[in-house]
């Protein structure tokens, strides 16, 4: 039904100093960070030097590695903006393509934001995610006030003008869009929010249907969290998934958020991918990281290493498996602190970028899954 935008030509990337060895700390899963000469593969387009930066390890594999972008820090910030460039073959917006950025007023929009991260992401032969279309959370405050006094046709008119006006801004340049997110409880139930209370679960073929018909070549995801765990929540996705393709919505993948934490143990995210995959859908991890309460102990540190190296390797098992995205760079910009209190420590750069120990891991996963030369994506 979809197929990816061509990237922007693969450009021979500059490669910059930045200190990978420094800092890192290897305990538990990783004795070391890998050493250069590890490396007899060149993927195409990248630099004849040795290469073992994210996106490089994981081109081996055919598969795209990402991350949640701020776009406030992109060009102001050198340390992230090398990283971001440099160690990733997708981006997704963290904050800048959601309603309350996107038409912060009715009918005024703002999408100047967001076009600076898509000319980021083409400079650097890089993928897009577009996050997202149809959250319960982040929805402008004029749609939140005025929503219990309009009637379901007038909130689905809204919803569908969203939704093409969005959709057909970045018509083209989006890879993936996370039409749908968050819709379900976790005990299965969906989501009370004002598109349920008020459309029914029919706004969720809609939303499909309204983003195929602005983009039909975007792959189109519905993406939640806890469905890496099998259980009520992930059963739910999957009966709604199938009903819309059995409705023949355009349904193209689901997307497992996999916010982890050491205290809740490893899900079982390769077997619940599989199970979506066999319904003929891609799957992709879409927000990975894995908190731990600070500061960090040496067995937390284990616990994460191991969850990070599990999480890898869930999606390089699953051929549908086509991108892993993780949500955020360093420590000092991630959303766990604020939202747990006493956790975080939850991504691959501590808060001054110095890559941490859970790097180390993603390089070895991928190293290692160089070596499986039947994988295509
Ligand atoms: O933009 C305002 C700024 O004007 C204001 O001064 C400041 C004061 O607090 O707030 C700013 O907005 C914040 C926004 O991030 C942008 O920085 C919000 O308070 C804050 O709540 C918001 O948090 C985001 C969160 O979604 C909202 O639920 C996180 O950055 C973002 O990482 C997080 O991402 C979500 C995914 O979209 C969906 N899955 C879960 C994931 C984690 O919650």
């Amino acid at each position: 039904m979809s197929s990816a935008p061509s990237p922007a030509p693969a450009r021979r990337r500059r490669r910059r100093a930045i200190a990978f060895g420094a800092g890192i700390v290897a305990v538990g899963v990783v004795a070391a960070p890998l050493a250069a000469s590890a490396h007899g593969h060149q993927p195409p387009g990248h630099p004849s030097t040795q290469d073992d930066t994210l996106r490089s390890l994981a081109a081996s594999s055919g598969l795209r590695i990402g991350a949640a972008i701020n776009t406030d820090k992109l060009g102001t910030d050198d340390a992230y903006t090398t990283i971001a460039a440099d160690q990733f073959s997708t981006v997704s917006p963290e904050n800048v393509m959601k309603w309350d950025t996107i038409e912060p007023t009715q009918g005024t929009y703002n999408f100047a934001p967001a076009d600076k991260l898509v000319a980021f992401a083409q400079q650097n032969g890089q993928l897009v995610r577009g996050h997202t279309l149809v959250w319960h959370n982040q929805l402008p405050s004029w749609l939140t006030a005025e929503a219990a006094s309009l009637s379901a046709d007038q909130l689905r008119a809204i919803l569908k003008k969203h939704i093409q006006t969005e959709v057909s801004h970045f018509k083209g340049k989006i890879w993936q869009w996370d039409v749908v997110n968050e819709a379900f409880n976790d005990d299965g139930t969906p989501r009370d929010d004002i598109w349920s209370q008020k459309l029914g679960d029919g706004y969720i073929a809609d939303a499909f249907r309204w983003a195929h018909q602005a983009d039909p070549k975007a792959k189109l995801f519905y993406n939640d969290y806890n469905i890496e765990y099998t259980g009520a929540k992930s059963d739910a996705v999957y009966a709604m998934v199938k009903k819309l393709q059995a409705q023949g919505v355009p349904i193209d993948g689901v997307g497992f958020q996999d916010h982890l934490d050491t205290q809740y143990g490893t899900p079982n995210l390769q077997e619940t991918m599989q199970k979506f995959a066999d319904l003929g859908l891609d799957t992709a991890v879409t927000e990975a990281d894995v908190r731990t309460t600070l500061p960090v102990t040496a067995v937390e540190q284990t616990a994460q290493n191991s969850m990070w190296s599990q999480s890898l390797a869930a999606c390089l098992l699953v051929k549908r498996c086509i991108s892993f995205t993780i949500w955020g760079i360093d420590d000092g910009s991630s959303w766990v602190p604020s939202t747990f209190p006493g956790e975080g420590a939850a991504l691959l750069w501590d808060d001054q970028y110095q890559p941490k120990a859970q790097f180390s891991v993603l390089q070895q996963t991928l190293e290692l899954a160089a070596g499986a030369p039947h994988r295509t994506r």
